[in-house]
């Protein structure tokens, strides 16, 4: 299995870490109010928050940003980035936009025309929640049962539940489902990989019911590379082929490109409907920037073009998921509890399994995070968990918090090593064996908006 990952690059350029101790880290953090947003980035040693915009470019993507146009209309770079788009989704139109949320409020606004309506997804990623709810839609997760079990490894634990789903288009009548979202990997449910076979019979499902289907490909190359590895019929397809008919199954994808497409910033929208490209473009260039550029500049235009490309190398996508295997390894062997199997770009520990001392409402994860941090000076996100995630339902008013307590170890696309990944399974390790001593935490502030806790609040330890 590891003869599989054989690195598809070496290192040209190097950026210094500031190694900081153990006493500085945990007065940083209590500063913060133990939110890492307040938390001055050069202190963090090895953060795992994200594997968004943190990739290493390649010499490719370098040269091609000093061949950046940056001519307000119809810059060269355009043609490649929209040619890069076709040729990588199959759709003829394309919307450039400056990341995946510029994106979403562009298919969100134009999808969503009536409030009261329910839009159904795998399980929304937080932005598209965010705005589905701005646009007066209720976003419902309607994950595969087996993704709620974290210590039982199946293939496509990223799933929707089909069941649910035809249940649900007959409860609500299809006229009040604006769409179906379908998130490759599935970001909420430990990076898990969608099949090809549920999202086919999802989309025919939807489509028979005249349901439009939107594909959130920010991680598609990962989703495609599972399929390829795991499922029938798929092995000898290349990772193209398998996005192509990933693609086909949609009416409208879109795609944050910090991520598979191994960008710092970047996304894009693209489609077949012509009407659907019309309204959306009259949007993005209100919200985001004109047809050709969507809030990016020349440069940033031809680095997508060029990740997106580099994004689909196999060689890259063994190499890759291959590196978040072996964190999932290393991390067995400490006997960590993780979310079997691991990911497509993380592996994800079980906060509660860590800290069964501490109640949901004390926030296991975070505190599982935090503590990562003081010991190590790794970071990693709790993601999905109370803190962030818990939500109150528009139609009951009750509060729930997520099925899982996790946290989420994201790996940066070609940025650390493998001894960086060690020297992490160490810090976790550390971090589990403070056990009973390690205490949780209350709000001092939080955000009105429910979902922007995941992004920044204030606590305080009990
Ligand atoms: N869709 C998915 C599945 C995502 O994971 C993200 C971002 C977005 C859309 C929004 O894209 O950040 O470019 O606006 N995920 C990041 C993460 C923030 O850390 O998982 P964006």
């Amino acid at each position: 299995m590891y003869m599989k990952r054989k690195a598809p690059f070496k290192i040209k350029v190097v950026e210094p870490i500031k190694w900081n101790t153990r006493d500085k880290r945990e007065q940083l953090i209590k500063e913060a109010h133990y939110c890492f947003a307040y938390v001055p980035a050069e202190e963090i040693p090895v953060n795992l928050l994200t594997d968004s915009g943190t990739s290493a470019m390649s010499q490719e993507q370098w040269a091609g940003m000093m061949r950046g146009d940056e001519s307000y209309y119809c810059a060269s770079n355009w043609y490649n980035f929209e040619k890069a788009v076709q040729d990588y989704t199959g759709f003829k139109y394309v919307l450039p936009a400056h990341q995946g949320r510029a994106a979403e409020h562009v298919v969100c606004r134009v999808l969503i025309k009536k409030p009261g309506t329910t839009t159904y997804a795998n399980a929304h990623f937080g932005t598209t929640e965010a705005h589905a709810r701005l646009f007066g839609a209720n976003p419902v997760n309607l994950p595969a049962p087996e993704a709620l079990a974290p210590e039982t490894a199946a293939d496509f634990k990223g799933n929707i539940n089909l069941e649910a789903f035809e249940k649900a288009i007959n409860e609500k009548g299809a006229a009040m489902i604006p769409f179906l979202n379908m998130v490759l990997v599935n970001n909420f449910t430990a990076g898990q990989p969608v099949s090809m076979a549920n999202l086919r019979a999802a989309s025919k499902l939807a489509r028979k019911n005249g349901i439009k289907v939107v594909v959130d490909a920010a991680r598609v190359p990962e989703n495609a590379y599972f399929i390829k590895e795991r499922e029938e019929g798929y092995g000898n397809r290349s990772i193209r082929e398998i996005c192509h008919e990933i693609f086909s199954y949609a009416d409208v994808m879109h795609m944050s490109a910090k991520k598979g497409a191994l960008v710092n910033i970047g996304g894009f929208i693209a489609t077949n409907d012509q009407s659907l490209y019309e309204e959306m473009g009259q949007w993005l260039i209100i919200f985001d920037g004109f047809l050709t550029y969507g809030g990016l500049s020349g440069r940033d235009l031809e680095a997508v073009a060029i990740g997106l490309n580099e994004g689909l190398d196999y060689d890259y996508l063994a190499y890759r998921i291959g590196q978040v295997e072996y964190l999932g390894k290393l991390m067995r062997e400490r006997e960590i509890p993780i979310y079997e199997p691991v990911g497509g770009h993380a592996v994800y520990v079980n906060g509660e399994k860590a800290y069964p001392h501490l109640a949901k409402e004390e926030f296991a994860a975070h505190a599982l995070s935090v503590q990562t941090y003081i010991e190590a000076g790794v970071y990693a996100g709790e993601n999905p968990s109370s803190l962030g995630w818990s939500r109150t339902d528009p139609e009951t008013g009750k509060y729930t918090p997520p099925p899982f307590e996790l946290v989420r170890f994201a790996i940066p696309r070609r940025v650390y090593t493998d001894s960086q990944l060690e020297y992490t399974a160490d810090g976790v390790k550390a971090a589990l064996d403070q056990g009973g001593r390690v205490r949780g935490f209350r709000f001092v502030w939080k955000p009105d908006n429910e979902f922007l806790r995941i992004f920044y609040y204030k606590l305080e330890r009990l």
